[in-house]
């Protein structure tokens, strides 16, 4: 078999060539079932059946299936399982016992009423609105707009969100959901980092999902949740919690330290630089004597090395941002760089979210 060729390969090298391509070419499949299973309530109705779900419950249960796609369903499910979203289980009643689909960890984050669900995050990432840039990031290459999602929509996509309420309440529900998982670790293992500090300031903080969570937790502290207006308007202050619009290149209110989650990925170096210099003076006239900038957001592997899929994660975030936004993702060496240009000191990496981690930076 080897020895046969065509245009000097072997038959074997090219066919797995082939398979190769033909794998990148429909790895969307994997994003659009998902999305799919989503939009029928699949993981909610399993979730709610209590034990192994046989097909043909499952397909009774769908309320929103059309009689005439039923039989397609067990294809849906097949890749879903392959891509491990769902799991089957045997029933226990006997030797015709078909078995039936059970839950993943994976689909239990996606449960609707999960309070950890990530669901927000995949509707707001799947949004038409949002994938719609991807089919322009080879005109981008050749031309001089700022970001895809600028080539597809002619305007960056904080003015699109300030624009477009519908896209704004699903990427603010999208990055609360995240906020959401995140806090229900950082306030548990990262209690001391905000011990001492009597003022903090969420730069970007969204709706405020974080700082509400830090406010709860440290009753005695002022927490501000800073962000454009468009995504305050309307939010009301409570207890040490309050919320103020502006645009975060004019400067913020001052504190203790400066949370910044998800928010440095989304810009450039320079970009960046400038907000680190804000985010330093901002310290400076907080009570407290040094204080710090507190990061949320990832440090880049170097070497994925039997960390194939997270690194893969990596690199799939690092495109969005450069799709999206003007960011991208930064290695230790890139991030030692921004600080030491904004004037900082020094800094600590401590990796305790899984691919992201929580990076103090010292005036
Ligand atoms: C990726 S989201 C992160 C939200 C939140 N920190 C979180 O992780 O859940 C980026 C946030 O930055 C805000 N933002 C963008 N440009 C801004 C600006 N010039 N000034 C203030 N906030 C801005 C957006 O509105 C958005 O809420």
């Amino acid at each position: 078999m080897d020895k046969l060729n065509v245009n000097g390969e072997s038959v074997n090298e090219l066919l797995q060539a082939q398979a190769h391509v033909w794998n990148h070419i429909f790895s969307f499949i994997n994003s659009m079932s998902l999305q799919c299973a989503i939009d029928l309530d699949i993981p909610d109705i399993i979730h709610k059946h209590g034990k192994p779900m046989p097909i043909t419950e499952l397909i009774a249960a769908l309320p929103k299936l059309h009689p005439t796609k039923a039989c397609n369903i067990y294809r849906l499910m097949r890749i879903l399982l392959h891509s491990s979203f769902f799991a089957q289980q045997k029933l226990g009643d006997g030797a015709a016992d078909e078995g039936g689909y059970v839950l993943t960890d994976a689909s239990r984050l996606l449960l609707k009423d999960n309070p950890l669900s990530a669901e927000p995050l995949l509707k707001s990432m799947l949004d038409p609105i949002l994938v719609q840039p991807w089919h322009f990031l080879g005109t981008w290459f050749q031309n001089d707009d700022r970001t895809p999602f600028v080539t597809a929509h002619g305007k960056m996509l904080w003015d699109y969100c300030g624009h477009d309420p519908r896209v704004n309440n699903s990427f603010n529900e999208g990055m609360a959901s995240d906020a959401r998982l995140v806090n229900s670790i950082l306030i548990d293992k990262y209690k001391e980092g905000f011990e001492g500090l009597n003022s903090v300031v969420d730069v970007g903080g969204g709706t405020g999902t974080l700082a509400k969570a830090v406010a709860d937790a440290f009753p005695h502290m002022e927490c501000t949740v800073f962000d454009l207006p468009h995504v305050v308007a309307g939010l009301k202050d409570s207890g040490n919690l309050k919320y103020v619009g502006g645009d975060m290149f004019d400067g913020f209110p001052a504190a203790d330290a400066v949370l910044l989650k998800w928010i440095m990925h989304d810009w450039s170096d320079e970009e960046c630089v400038k907000i680190l210099k804000h985010c330093k003076e901002a310290i400076s006239r907080g009570e407290k004597e040094g204080g710090k900038v507190i990061i949320i957001d990832m440090v880049m592997m170097k070497n994925g090395k039997g960390k194939e899929e997270l690194m893969e994660t990596q690199l799939f975030i690092d495109m969005v941002m450069m799709v999206l936004m003007t960011g991208k993702e930064r290695d230790e060496e890139e991030w030692a760089k921004l600080f030491s240009a904004a004037g900082f000191s020094g800094y600590k990496i401590i990796p305790i979210l899984g691919l992201r981690s929580v990076i103090e930076v010292y005036p």
